[in-house]
């Protein structure tokens, strides 16, 4: 069997796949995912196209949904996310070698141009003989808003002048949109008709999603994986609190204890990433926009300020927000010498670096991948992070096994939902029923010891809830 795929290098398989092994023991939910669903293959017949960090935690989802018996094809959602010996075992497979591989096809290398980029995602929304995928697993919305942008602009029978794009990459989406239009007038309305649904990993994809839905023109049903507790309230949190430190540390190894760092954000991530550093010996002070978030930061014993107050004494920025413009050219511009300024948040535009492109007399000098200092003309700098995308996939390897079994295997099951059950879901966006993300849970309580108090009868009557959960009700925060 052939197929296409591009990556960087089949040679690195067998390192990828040493590394898929230690994976799969540190992922038990989507070791459980297989043992229970591997023999009645309730994905036979789906067609997934994935565009998700192609790391090694996902090259274990991929090899999930394919022993489900799903066909997969799949790109990072990242320029700078792919773990390269990952796509390469994913491609050769199992029982394949690199001179004949015999996985499933990836299109991802790290360190891709927005060029690039767009176009694995052309690549793995077209299946062989033409049409598409029948799902979509996505992070961060970008597979999903490709589908859509080219649906409505095929409607309209024109797409946009590329050089009037609010953004250098929305300007790559709609060349790629021009070309496809000429090729043929109808691609994305076809793609977008033959899709069942979306899964959606993260919390900038959701954001995209609801709006989409109120504005009338979501195209198929999602499901919203962020919001199953034990993804948001674990990965954004317990993810974020492994993976910035270690982001850091490979970019810059700069002592984090006693340096002021300030953390743009306290939802999920800047929980996660706040305890981090102050878990390291920093000085944290946390900006934020919503009450109760800074009331929390408040409570939880950060200084909450605005960056305005800070930008000139600390000497860490980190934004975790999913906004835009959080930390703009002008603060860059005000900070200390070799201040290190880096987004967790899903887009690069949290802080804004078409503005620092464009500031009159800052040089860049690039110290290695991902890592560049950016020179004022008053003679300081500062240094960026993985070019404003996010850190902790682009200058470390994202987060660990264990957290990201808790979100795949959400994700697994929304797959399952979606695809299995549609008539159920006329288009909407949808959580996980929480009887699902209890058993995410469960799943993973084993591997870490723990033992669980198990509600008497007279106990689940006296609270009026089953003996067998759920335990909270929707409304529950956790
Ligand atoms: P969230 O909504 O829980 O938290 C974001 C917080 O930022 C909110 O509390 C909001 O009030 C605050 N905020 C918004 N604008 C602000 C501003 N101008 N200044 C200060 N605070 C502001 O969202 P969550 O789940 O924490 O996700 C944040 C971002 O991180 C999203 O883009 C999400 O997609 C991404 N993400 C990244 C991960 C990674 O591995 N790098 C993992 C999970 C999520």
């Amino acid at each position: 069997m052939t197929f296409d795929y591009k990556v960087a290098d089949l040679g690195l398989a067998e390192f990828g796949r040493k590394e898929i092994r230690l994976a799969e023991h540190e992922m038990p939910g989507l070791m459980a995912m297989r043992a229970q669903y591997g023999e009645s293959k309730p994905l036979a017949g789906a067609k997934i196209m994935g565009s998700l960090h192609m790391t090694i935690q996902t090259a274990v989802l991929i090899e999930t949904l394919t022993a489900l018996g799903a066909e997969v094809r799949w790109v990072s959602c990242n320029i700078f996310s792919t773990q390269d010996h990952a796509a390469a075992a994913v491609v050769v497979g199992p029982d394949g070698t690199a001179d004949e591989p015999k996985g499933v096809p990836v299109f991802a290398w790290k360190g891709e141009t927005l060029e690039e980029y767009w176009w694995c995602t052309e690549q793995a929304l077209v299946w062989p003989g033409g049409d598409g995928p029948n799902m979509i697993l996505d992070d961060g919305g970008d597979a999903t808003m490709l589908v859509h942008k080219g649906t409505e602009f095929e409607k309209a029978g024109a797409v946009p002048d590329p050089k009037t794009a609010e953004s250098e990459e929305y300007g790559v989406v709609l060349s790629v949109l021009t070309r496809t239009l000429a090729e043929d007038p109808q691609r994305w309305t076809t793609i977008g008709r033959n899709i069942l649904g979306v899964t959606e990993e993260t919390t900038t994809g959701v954001h995209r999603l609801y709006e989409m839905h109120k504005a009338g023109a979501l195209l198929f049903p999602a499901i919203n994986v962020n919001d199953s507790v034990t993804k948001s309230k674990f990965d954004n949190k317990y993810g974020c609190r492994h993976s910035l430190i270690d982001g850091i540390n490979r970019a810059t190894d700069v002592l984090i204890g006693g340096k002021v760092a300030v953390v743009c954000g306290y939802g999920d991530v800047g929980k996660g990433c706040a305890e981090s550093l102050r878990g390291q010996g920093a000085r944290v002070i946390v900006t934020e926009i919503d009450p109760i978030c800074a009331l929390q930061a408040a409570m939880d014993g950060y200084q909450v300020t605005t960056i305005e107050d800070v930008v000139g004494i600390a000497d860490i920025f980190i934004t975790t927000t999913g906004n835009k413009d959080v930390i703009t050219a002008d603060h860059m511009a005000q900070m200390k010498h070799q201040a290190i300024v880096g987004n967790i948040g899903h887009f690069d535009n949290e802080i804004d670096m078409a503005g620092l492109y464009k500031t009159e007399g800052v040089e860049r000098v690039t110290i290695k991948p991902q890592v560049d200092e950016f020179r004022f003309p008053d003679g300081h700098t500062v240094i960026i992070l993985s070019e404003g995308r996010l850190l902790n996939l682009g200058n470390a390897t994202g987060h660990p096994s264990f957290v990201m079994s808790n979100s795949f295997t959400n994700q697994v099951l929304a797959q399952i939902e979606l695809f299995t059950k549609t008539a159920q879901y006329p288009t909407d966006v949808y959580v996980l029923p929480k009887h699902l993300d209890e058993m995410v849970a469960r799943l993973h309580l084993d591997a870490l010891g723990v033992k669980l108090t198990e509600l008497s009868k007279e106990q689940a009557e006296y609270l009026g809830i089953p003996v067998e959960g759920p335990y909270k009700s929707d409304a529950y925060r956790y």
